[in-house]
């Protein structure tokens, strides 16, 4: 249960939308997602007392407001670093910083991007929900570089995480395929062998912090999936067909195995959905 104790009056809050929108246009990471952090607990609130806020309309803006440090730089220009030195780990635990404050901003993107498509109201609280993970989990990541010496924006970060956003900006279905369903599914692939590196150097505060953030985003994935599938449901199409589709439509990247499929099904993402898609970004590469 979050604390309480300093919330304003409840009447004082904005709608859900325009929640949003003030933390996606809040530049700082620490201030951002203390903002997120402060609507989400007001969110649950009211939702508990029984006197749901609006969920209201807003427009968020195309691309959310960032600090001025990290600088952003493609993929293939950011430095990589042997993950046994200590200046590895840093640069890892940085990269995650990076990827938990962008999906700060892509949960509360969904939130106020799509309300013009009548959706229950237990879709809000699930990003609700994620958004405040996110922020927890950025935070995390930014006291652990600190306890090293380091901090979020000391180290240049991949520019292009926004992308898939603004690829799907006007495709609910498309958001969630690509985003929970895809690149947060790749999350769980990948976060493993991270918690190894540190388990490898006896670092007990980095692997506490990416044993939470594992967890948790287990549910970020399957608010995807659930979502993904109501939606098809409820306009009587078949969620994996639509699925394939909408991927090859917006996904850029290639679906690499080896898959985290026990987690993958934890999180309702059955195997036919994302092998079909390795075979296939197989062949597009070779071209
Ligand atoms: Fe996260
Ligand atoms: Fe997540």
């Amino acid at each position: 249960m979050p604390d309480l104790g300093d919330l304003p009056d409840l009447a004082e809050m904005p709608d859900l939308a325009n929640m949003a929108v003030n933390v996606l246009t809040t530049a700082d990471g620490r201030a951002k997602t203390a903002l997120g952090r402060r609507y989400a607990a007001a969110w649950f609130a009211a939702r508990e007392a029984g006197v749901p806020l609006a969920v209201g309309h807003a427009a968020p803006p195309l691309r959310p407001a960032r600090p001025q440090k990290p600088d952003l730089l493609a993929p293939r220009d950011v430095p990589r670093r042997r993950p046994g030195t200590e200046a590895g780990r840093i640069a890892l635990l940085h990269a995650v910083a990076h990827i938990e404050l962008n999906a700060v901003d892509l949960h509360w993107d969904i939130i106020a991007r799509f309300t013009n498509t009548p959706m229950p109201l237990g879709f809000y609280d699930d990003w609700v929900k994620a958004a405040d993970e996110e922020a927890k989990h950025f935070n995390l990541m930014c006291d652990c570089l600190e306890t090293m010496g380091s901090h979020y924006g000391a180290l240049p970060a991949h520019a292009g995480m926004w992308r898939a956003a603004e690829d799907t900006v006007d495709d609910l279905l498309g958001r969630l395929a690509v985003v929970p369903m895809v690149l947060e599914a790749r999350g769980l692939d990948v976060t493993p062998s991270m918690i190894g590196v540190f388990r490898k150097a006896g670092d007990t505060r980095a692997i506490a912090a990416l044993e939470v953030i594992y967890g948790e985003e287990v549910g970020h994935v399957a608010y995807g999936a659930k979502w993904f599938n109501w939606l098809c449901g409820r306009d009587g199409l078949d969620p994996k067909e639509v699925f394939h589709d909408l991927v090859r439509r917006y996904f850029h990247g290639a679906l690499k195995p080896p898959f985290n499929e026990e987690k993958r099904a934890e999180a309702g993402l059955p195997p036919d959905f994302y092998w079909p898609l390795v075979a296939e970004a197989g062949v597009k590469g070779q071209e």
